[in-house]
């Protein structure tokens, strides 16, 4: 009989808890248990999953104890507070949040990308950044081919990437502003709907948020790439779901759009969406729900005659969060090391 695996979700009932959720029933994963955590706010709570109704528990001391993979997907505070009591109850924790991305000990794993890096795992293994995964899919089978010196991106980022209640606040504000009324701002700094603004996580001393800087060092880490030049502006937009970016790469010698086409119709986890006669590329609403990353628009840089410009929408809490997640889980069970080596991720 093949080989089954206790999983605990935390942050199960969030947006990315949601999706896992799906994702572990569609994809068939070898379960032999399902533990789903969250806050004592939703302890009680139910939630579908294979038919059944499994309740959810407020996290605690006990809540690892028999678990082999921990899913972890409640931000990076509740990360720092649990996951070396996961690893140290023997559980292998997949984290969505920032808290051990940059961590030498911690791999920083796109599948499509750096899968061996997983082997390495001490216990940890971190899931990169929503924006930066979504790039990483998309540009990376071209650096396979000739490596890419700079990249300039820009973001447009849909309110779901902060979450369930952002989402949530966003459609309050529009039917606010269409009746007239002030529209809240609980989550998001400023009014959303019908607006957009630079992404408000904290500036560093550069004037570069932290979402910027995670496209900058994530990026680095996952091509093994210490050198490679990266910039990015972030904007949230008025979107519901699904990121979108703007790419400009560099090379250092000229590469055609029509190889970089031919390379990423055959990449794994990409479709190319483009209908130049009908002026169709890939939208937000077109990337909703779905798995690979969509791109577009893939053109020479007139300005450059190294560079070469595409354009990519991708379902960051699917592929941006929960799919990759998964797809780690998937790939300790194809190399049978979810058990992880004595804990030795540095604390
Ligand atoms: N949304 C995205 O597109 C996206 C993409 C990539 C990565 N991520 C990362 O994934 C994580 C989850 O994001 P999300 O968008 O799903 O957020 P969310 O919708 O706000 O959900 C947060 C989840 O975390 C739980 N939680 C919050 N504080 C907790 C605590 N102190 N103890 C236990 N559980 C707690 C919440 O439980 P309650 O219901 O009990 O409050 C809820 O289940 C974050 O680290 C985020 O940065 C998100």
């Amino acid at each position: 009989m093949s080989k089954t695996y206790t999983v605990a979700i935390l942050g199960a009932t969030g947006a990315v808890g949601y999706e896992l959720l799906e994702l572990l029933e569609s994809r068939h994963f070898p379960l032999a248990d399902l533990k789903l955590l969250a806050s004592p706010r939703s302890a009680g709570q139910t939630l579908p999953f294979k038919g059944e109704n499994i309740t959810v528990a407020a996290v605690d001391e006990n809540s690892f104890n028999n678990v082999d993979i921990l899913l972890a997907s409640a931000g990076g505070s509740t990360s720092r507070a649990w996951a070396h009591k996961a690893v140290d109850a023997g559980a292998v924790v997949i984290d969505n949040s920032s808290a051990f991305r940059m961590n030498p000990d911690v791999p920083l794993v796109v599948p499509e990308v750096n899968p061996d890096a997983v082997v390495k795992h001490k216990g940890i293994i971190a899931n990169p950044n929503c924006t930066t995964i979504l790039m990483a899919v998309a540009i990376y089978p071209l650096h396979q081919v000739k490596k890419i010196q700079r990249i300039v991106a820009a973001t447009y980022q849909s309110a779901s990437g902060a979450g369930a209640k952002a989402m949530a606040e966003v459609q309050a504000q529009a039917s606010a502003i269409l009746t007239g009324e002030k529209p809240p701002t609980d989550i998001f700094p400023y009014p959303l709907a019908f607006n957009l603004f630079p992404h408000n996580t904290p500036l560093n001393e550069m004037g570069y948020c932290e979402e910027e800087m995670k496209m900058v060092n994530e990026t680095r880490k996952i091509f093994a790439a210490p050198d490679i030049r990266v910039t990015a502006t972030c904007v949230r937009v008025p979107v519901l779901r699904a990121h979108s970016e703007a790419i400009n790469l560099e090379f250092a010698e000229p590469f055609s759009a029509d190889e970089a086409r031919e390379i990423l119709n055959k990449a794994p986890g990409v479709k190319v969406v483009e209908d130049w006669q009908a002026n169709y590329f890939p939208m937000p609403v077109d990337a909703t729900g779905r798995d690979e990353v969509l791109v577009g628009r893939i053109r020479q840089d007139i300005s450059h005659p190294c560079g070469l410009e595409l354009w990519l929408c991708g379902d960051q809490i699917r592929k941006g969060a929960a799919l990759n997640a998964v797809q780690i889980a998937e790939l300790l069970v194809e190399k049978n090391i979810v058990k992880p080596e004595p804990a030795t991720v540095s604390r």
